[in-house]
C-alpha cells in the first residue's frame, strides 16, 4: 500500500493523459495539412491512438515531477516512449512473432492493414519517436536532447527491447533458468519502463544518489510489470485484457508462471513492489507520490 493516502492517482493520471492524448493526436502522422503517403499514416494512428493504458507516459510524467523538471520536455519524452512501445506491439503481434489478432481491444495492425504496412508503421513510429526528442523550438536543450536519444536508443535496441524480443523468440519450447528468464524480461519489457523513469528524470536535475535510486525503482517496476503480464495471461480473459489470453502456454513461451507457478509469481511481484517503494524512499526526493501510486497500480492491475 502506498503511504501517500491523500494522493489521487485517478485525477492525476486523467490530467496527464489528457495532455498526452492531445499531443499524440497532433504529432502522429496528422492527416492535415498533408497525410502520410499511401495510407501509412492511418496504420500509424491506428496503432497509437485510442488505446492502451499509457503506463510508460505516466511514469515519464511522474519521474519528471519528482525532480521538478520541465513538463514540456516530459510531454515529448512521454510520447516518444509510447511510440516505441506501440511500434514494439505492432511487430510483436505479427505472424512472424506472436501471431496475435487482438490488441487493445481491436484487430491487430497487420490484420487491419496487412503485414507490409504493419512493418512500415512500426518503422515509422520508431523514427518519429526520435524526431519528437529533437525539437527545434528550444523546448529541450541540445545536450538533453542527445542524452534522451541515447537513453531511448539503448532501451529500444539490442541491449533492450529488441534484444529481449530476440531471446523471447529463441526461447520458445525451452525451460529457461531463473537467471535467463530475468534477463529476458529485463530486456524485453523492463528496459523501456526503466528508461521511462530515467528519461523523465532527465527532464530535470537530481543528485546522483537520487538518480541511482530512481534507476533501482525503474528496474523493480519494470521487472514486476512483466511478471504481472505473465500472470494476467493465465488468469484474465481476452475481453478484460484487450488481447488474446492464454497465448504464452499455447505458444510454449517460458514465463514466470511456467517457471515458478502462480502463487510464487504473485509473491514475487509483491516483493518487487516493496523494493520499488524502498528505492523511492531512498531517493529522498520530495514529490514522489505519483511514482509511488503508479508502482502500486502497475503491480496490482487487472488488465
Ligand atoms: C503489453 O504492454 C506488452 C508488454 C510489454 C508486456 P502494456 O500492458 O503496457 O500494453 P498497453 O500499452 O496497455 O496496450
Ligand atoms: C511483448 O511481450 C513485449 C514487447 C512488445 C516488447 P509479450 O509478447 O508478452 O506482450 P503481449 O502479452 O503480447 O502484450
Ligand atoms: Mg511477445
Ligand atoms: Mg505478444
Ligand atoms: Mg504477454
Amino acid at each position: 500500500m502506498t503511504e501517500y493516502i491523500h494522493f489521487e492517482l485517478g485525477a492525476w493520471s486523467a490530467r496527464q493523459l489528457a495532455a498526452v492524448e492531445q499531443a499524440l493526436n497532433r504529432w502522429v502522422a496528422p492527416p492535415e495539412p498533408r497525410p502520410a503517403p499511401a495510407g501509412l499514416g492511418d496504420a500509424m494512428r491506428y496503432a497509437v491512438l485510442d488505446g492502451g493504458k499509457r503506463l510508460r507516459p505516466l511514469l515519464v510524467m511522474a519521474a519528471c515531477e519528482a525532480v521538478q523538471g520541465s513538463p514540456a520536455a516530459a510531454l515529448r519524452v512521454a510520447c516518444a516512449v509510447e511510440l516505441i512501445h506501440a511500434y514494439s506491439l505492432v511487430h510483436d503481434d505479427m505472424p512472424c512473432m506472436d501471431n496475435d489478432i487482438l490488441r487493445r481491444g481491436k484487430p491487430t495492425v497487420h490484420v487491419k492493414f496487412g503485414q507490409a504496412q504493419a512493418l512500415l508503421a512500426g518503422d515509422a513510429l520508431q523514427a518519429l519517436a526520435f524526431e519528437l526528442l529533437t525539437p527545434e523550438d528550444g523546448s529541450i536543450d541540445p545536450a538533453t536532447q542527445a542524452t534522451l536519444c541515447r537513453m531511448l536508443a539503448q532501451a529500444a535496441g539490442y541491449q533492450g527491447m529488441a534484444g529481449g524480443q530476440a531471446i523471447d523468440l529463441a526461447s520458445v519450447g525451452k525451460a529457461l533458468t531463473s537467471a535467463e528468464l530475468h534477463d529476458m524480461h529485463r530486456l524485453k519489457t523492463g528496459a523501456l519502463l526503466q528508461a521511462s523513469v530515467m528519461m523523465g528524470a532527465a527532464c530535470g536535475a537530481a543528485p546522483a544518489p537520487a538518480r541511482n535510486a530512481l534507476c533501482d525503482y525503474g528496474a523493480a517496476v519494470g521487472l514486476a510489470f512483466q511478471v504481472v503480464d505473465d500472470i494476467l495471461d493465465v488468469t484474465a480473459d481476452s475481453a478484460t485484457l484487450g488481447k488474446t489470453a492464454g497465448k504464452d502456454a499455447a505458444q510454449d513461451k517460458p514465463t514466470f508462471v511456467s517457471l515458478m507457478g502462480l502463487p510464487a509469481s504473485r509473491n514475487y511481484a509483491q516483493e518487487l513492489l516493496s523494493q520499488a517503494h524502498h528505492s523511492l524512499k531512498a531517493s529522498e526526493l520530495g514529490p514522489t507520490a505519483a511514482l509511488s501510486a503508479l508502482a502500486d497500480m502497475l503491480v496490482n492491475r487487472t488488465s
